[in-house]
């Protein structure tokens, strides 16, 4: 038997990417990227391991305890991480080792992870710049800090401190933003696979079962279709809970006559996709649940048909919020002239969150919202940019008590990819009230 090796199998779109970056950093910079670290969750029981996105995107490689270090003044990549141990991988699992990093992930040099505390006044020392995104990894953070002292103190004996120590995410999360093809293949694979989570949820649902049980309707489809992590805890809201943004007990048990609301996506190959879906429990919508349904799936097509190239990236969440406010006006639960409302913002209360945002191997994905050139414009779309278009209207008690539309809570979310000509939408699951119902009947 062949030995397995891991790592990527086609490190091509990493040097690539590596390269990219390089040459967009200034020419005598040095960049630093860390890998994530292990977290405990309980005593000597770890999270499951999830590479840093940043990390990720530039190498590929899902081990902790590693280092890439890109140096601009002559290009070089460097990788520093775990050196093989028999004895150690046969307790937590194989590892690629310095030896074999260099041909496996592509970069020019590897060493191990253990030299890079004392390499790194040797690797820092004579550039101006050095790019390091500080403030998320505090003793990767200290490590940097110090080396940079040390260097300074020895300044008097030829040595050159960084003058500038600069983040590195206004250049890679610019670069991040705009998804290559093989990205958006993997987005695409990433919403098919959501979606079918989201239809076999509703397939499987029935007054009586738990949220908790359709959650794992959900996590079966990702899992068996290649997908073993959700990107985000799922959430699965019933009746009131459906009104909570962010619920995830999904202990409640569902009851007939009222919605669900999931909103739930697989992370595949280290890439998110982002659906809600609201259906409810009995497979037919009542009356007022209908009214509230339609208003946010008309607010949500008129959204998504904002979101084209050129447009603001404010466009669909304006769009979204003015045809939200007209229902609200259509319900009776907001009074008057739609502008005035609007002038008000008296629709946000029951519409709470921005309709959008960037989605990639994070789900709430990097790249600025502002036009990176202009001062604080709205950024403009572009192709290859992926955003999620996900309005929601929401009646908690507290807000709205005795109402016909108490404890409604309506979200629809589906990812949207921007193309040359206008937008695809890479999400499939029903959404239509007539789809649902049908599909819940079957
Ligand atoms: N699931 C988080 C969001 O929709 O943004
Ligand atoms: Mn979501
Ligand atoms: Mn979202």
């Amino acid at each position: 038997m062949s030995e397995v090796v891991p790592g990527p199998r086609d490190p091509k779109r990493y040097i690539e990417r590596r390269a990219a970056l390089l040459s967009s950093m200034s020419a005598d910079a040095v960049a630093l990227v860390p890998s994530a670290r292990m977290v405990i969750r309980n005593r000597d029981t770890e999270y499951a391991f999830r590479q840093d996105s940043d990390f990720f995107y530039l190498t590929g490689f899902t081990e902790p305890e590693a280092v890439l270090v890109l140096d601009a003044r002559d290009g070089t990549t460097k990788l520093f991480c775990q050196d093989r141990d028999a004895n150690l991988e046969q307790w937590t699992g194989r590892r690629l080792g310095a030896e074999r990093a260099a041909q496996v992930l592509g970069v020019d040099s590897a060493d191990v992870i253990d030299t890079f505390a004392d390499d790194l006044e040797t690797l820092i020392d004579g550039c101006h710049r050095l790019y390091v995104t500080m403030g998320e990894h505090s003793e990767f953070d200290q490590l940097v800090i110090d080396a940079v002292a040390t260097v300074r103190r020895r300044e008097a004996g030829g040595r050159v401190a960084p003058s500038e120590v600069v983040s590195l995410k206004g250049l890679l999360h610019e670069q991040r933003l705009i998804k290559s093809d093989v990205e958006i293949e993997l987005m695409r694979r990433a919403a098919d696979i959501s979606s079918a989570g989201h239809e076999r949820a509703m397939r499987a649902c029935r007054a009586g079962l738990s949220e908790a049980d359709l959650e794992a309707e959900l996590v079966y489809e990702f899992m068996r279709s290649g997908a073993r992590f959700p990107a985000y805890t799922s959430i699965v809201g019933s009746g009131a809970n459906g009104c909570i943004l962010h619920y995830v007990e999904n202990e409640s048990t569902l009851i007939d006559g009222e919605l669900v609301l999931i909103d739930a996506g697989c992370e595949y190959q280290h890439y998110a996709a982002d659906i809600t879906r609201t259906f409810p429990v009995s497979g037919r919508f009542q009356g007022p649940q209908r009214d509230v349904y339609e208003v946010v799936l008309d607010a949500q097509r008129a959204a998504i048909a904002a979101a084209v190239p050129g447009a603001p990236f404010i466009a669909p969440h304006e769009t979204a919020a003015r045809r939200l406010t007209e229902g609200l006006i259509a319900l009776g639960l907001l009074d008057g002239d739609a502008e005035d409302a609007l002038e008000a913002n008296a629709q946000q209360p029951y519409t709470v969150h921005r309709a959008s945002h960037w989605l990639g191997i994070d789900v709430h994905d990097v790249g600025s919202y502002r036009d990176p050139e202009g001062e604080s414009e709205w950024r403009a779309f572009e192709p290859g940019m992926v955003l999620t278009v996900e309005p929601g209207l929401y009646f908690p008690s507290h807000l709205l008590a005795g109402s016909p539309y108490t404890d409604i809570g309506v979200r629809i979310e589906d990812d949207v990819l921007i193309t040359d000509d206008g937008n695809d939408v890479i999400t499939s699951a029903a959404k239509e009230i007539a789809a649902i119902e049908e599909l819940m009947r079957d």
